[in-house]
């Protein structure tokens, strides 16, 4: 089977950050998955470098938008090279063959009857490069997604007949392309409420290509987001004669939220104007806090993927990023965090099972192990060593990327609690050497068919264990059955050195500690929590808790929040879908089980139980609590 995985292309306008790197890393990861699979894989990336947006910042820095686009692509590149992301492609949109590909296109939407000259008259936002009707706005008049200021701009405009298209979109739905599924219902509800057509051509500034052939028009510029999606097919020849374009009908992309609307409604529309097949799935992750906090280039906390990679390693940092956070939702970048999951996941144990199970086979086989006896002593093992192989794969087609690792550790929690079960040490005193020889094959198996499992996950390291082990790296299929029979071992560096944590910060003594003289409150102390309603969207229980729910809430502000609150206990989470909740909206983020909680649900306890506290009746979401 044929695999064609994409990363957005990124904009030029800044050099790459985490935000960057994490997509780029899952697409990477997928795409070494499905090698392994045995599937002929394309990965596709690239630089967005057209729009106000980086003719602006090219100008701020007094130079071409060409200059300061090649500038920042080449980081991008360098950036992926450093960090070893096997892309196929790099694309830049000012490539000549992708050019020509979108005019082509626009030729071709014309021809369905898809384009009209209009006027555009409404709401710009230049960061996003995205239009937005009044009551999309802020209450400020800011953008509803990064909250910038917009531009009222009103000039002569193409328009694309996105409208035709809202019945087929909500029928490809239903093929569950979209992943996961809340942020499939949030695309499915946003499209039922109608769509508008949308401009696609711009006429106020110059960076961008030109609309193709008609004179008057020269002055037209096509939309950089229909620009930018077009990537996705003119990197395999879309617009040239005898183009194959093979992979598409295999297309997996990988997206943030915040640019799911683009994929998930413009992109479908205009590939059904151009005749051309639907992507095959669309995965959306969520966005990296640093610390709690929204990253920002004026607060100076944004994460430098370079930074990270040069402290840590590749391996560290990728797997970090996968493991840390449940595909979709938001995560906490935190150094404590990074540094626990090496020090325990990592080192102790992956790390000491390899080294464990190469230090016993020298001291006792020399490095050089063989049976026949796998069967015959460890049938069990066997056994549920294929289960949690079995169960690990099943967790990649539904974008569970986290839980992929989850399982796989267990397949080396099996190994060492082999190792206790056992005690090979004693099996030697007791004159067993059979059996011990036995146990190690069958710990050099599960390291081995582990490393294969971790490969697209952190492949450097997966690659020493192979090495370690005597033998090449396997693939999927062979792993879910076949079991070596003799290992020829070498003796390997501590594959993850524990890493010192840096020193705690002391917290102040209590005699620093300021006591409150009163319990009393002013009124204005009390406003200080910003109290809104807001209606449940999303709810579901978090993994590994029985006390926790995790909540996608509307506040009305055109974004979700996720909350977790500890009220798994009292309710079912899908009764409280629709709900209206009573939310303390400006906590300052917090962090529970691995997963951002942005706020507070209020409810009530007592001897009977616990209640959630709701309006009477239903109320605007996001009105606020007085
Ligand atoms: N150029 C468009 C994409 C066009 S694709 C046809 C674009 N570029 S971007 O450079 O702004 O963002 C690219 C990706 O980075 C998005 O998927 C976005 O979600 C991701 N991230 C940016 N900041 C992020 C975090 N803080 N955390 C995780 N990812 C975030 O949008």
């Amino acid at each position: 089977m044929k695999k064609y995985i994409t990363t957005p292309i990124y904009y030029v306008n800044d050099v790459p950050h985490i935000g960057h790197a994490y997509t780029t890393i899952i697409a990477d990861f997928l795409k070494k998955f499905y090698t392994l699979e045995g599937n002929e894989t394309f990965l596709l990336t690239g630089t967005d470098e057209h729009g106000q947006k980086i003719e602006q910042s090219a100008k701020a820095k007094g130079k071409t938008p060409m200059q300061y686009a090649t500038e920042i692509s080449q980081s991008f590149k360098s950036l992926w090279d450093k960090m070893e992301i096997s892309y196929d492609h790099f694309l830049r949109t000012t490539d000549p063959h992708h050019i020509q590909a979108v005019q082509k296109a626009f030729v071709k939407m014309q021809e369905k009857g898809d384009i009209y000259l209009g006027e555009y008259e409404g709401h710009y936002c230049i960061s996003c490069e995205s239009f937005f009707t009044p009551t999309q706005l802020k209450e400020n008049g800011g953008c509803p997604d990064c909250g910038k200021p917009t531009q009222i701009i009103k000039e002569e405009s193409y328009f694309f007949a996105l409208s035709k298209y809202q019945d087929q979109l909500l029928k490809w739905y239903e093929s569950n392309p979209i992943l996961p599924s809340y942020r499939q219902n949030e695309v499915i509800a946003f499209v039922s409420q109608g769509l508008n057509d949308l401009s696609i051509t711009r006429t106020t500034f110059e960076w961008g290509i030109p609309i193709p052939s008609q004179k008057d028009d020269q002055k037209h510029i096509i939309y950089v987001w229909l620009d930018a999606l077009m990537n996705y097919v003119s990197a395999l020849g879309y617009g040239q004669d005898g183009a194959q374009m093979s992979f598409w009908e295999e297309a997996i992309h990988l997206v943030g939220k915040d640019i799911l609307r683009f994929h998930a409604i413009y992109w479908p529309a205009f590939l059904l104007s151009l005749e051309l097949p639907l992507p095959q799935k669309i995965y959306a992750h969520g966005w990296w806090l640093n610390e709690g906090q929204k990253m920002s280039k004026s607060i100076g906390n944004v994460i430098d993927p370079q930074a990270m990679i040069a402290e840590f390693g590749n391996d560290l940092f990728r797997y970090f990023l996968l493991r840390e956070v449940p595909f979709g939702q938001d995560g906490d970048f935190s150094h404590t965090s990074l540094i626990d999951r090496s020090n325990s996941e990592l080192s102790n144990d992956l790390g000491n099972l390899l080294n464990r199970v190469v230090g016993m086979s020298e001291k006792y086989f020399a490095l050089q192990l063989y049976t026949e006896s796998l069967q015959e002593f460890f049938a069990q093992e066997l056994e549920n060593i294929n289960q949690i192989i079995h169960s690990a794969l099943q967790e990649i087609p539904q974008a569970r990327f986290h839980r992929y690792l989850e399982e796989v550790w267990r397949l080396f929690a099996l190994g060492n609690e082999l190792i206790s079960k056992y005690e090979p040490w004693n099996l030697q005193k007791n004159g067993e050497e059979n059996k011990t020889q036995a146990l190690l094959v069958l710990l050099c198996n599960i390291l081995y068919k582990g490393a294969t499992l971790i490969y697209p996950a952190i492949p450097q390291s997966a690659q020493k264990i192979v090495q370690a082990l005597g033998k090449d790296l396997g693939d999927l299929s062979s792993i879910k059955t076949h079991y070596f029979n003799g290992f020829q071992l070498t003796k390997t560096d501590p594959l993850f050195p524990k890493i010192q944590k840096p020193e705690p910060k002391m917290p102040p003594s209590s005699s620093q500690v300021k006591q409150e003289e009163t319990s009393l409150i002013k009124i204005d102390d009390f406003f200080l929590s910003d109290l809104r309603v807001g209606e449940v969207i999303e709810a579901k229980r978090v993994e590994g808790s029985d006390k926790l729910l995790c909540f996608q809430i509307d506040l009305g502000e055109g974004r979700l929040r996720q909350i977790i609150s500890g009220i798994a206990k009292y309710y079912d989470p899908q009764d409280l879908i629709g709900t209206q909740v009573c939310v303390v909206a400006n906590l300052k983020p917090a962090k529970l089980m691995g997963m951002i909680s942005e706020g507070m649900i209020l409810s009530v306890k007592d001897d009977e139980g616990l209640k959630l506290i709701v309006p009477q009746s239903k109320k605007k979401n996001g009105s606020k609590i007085g």
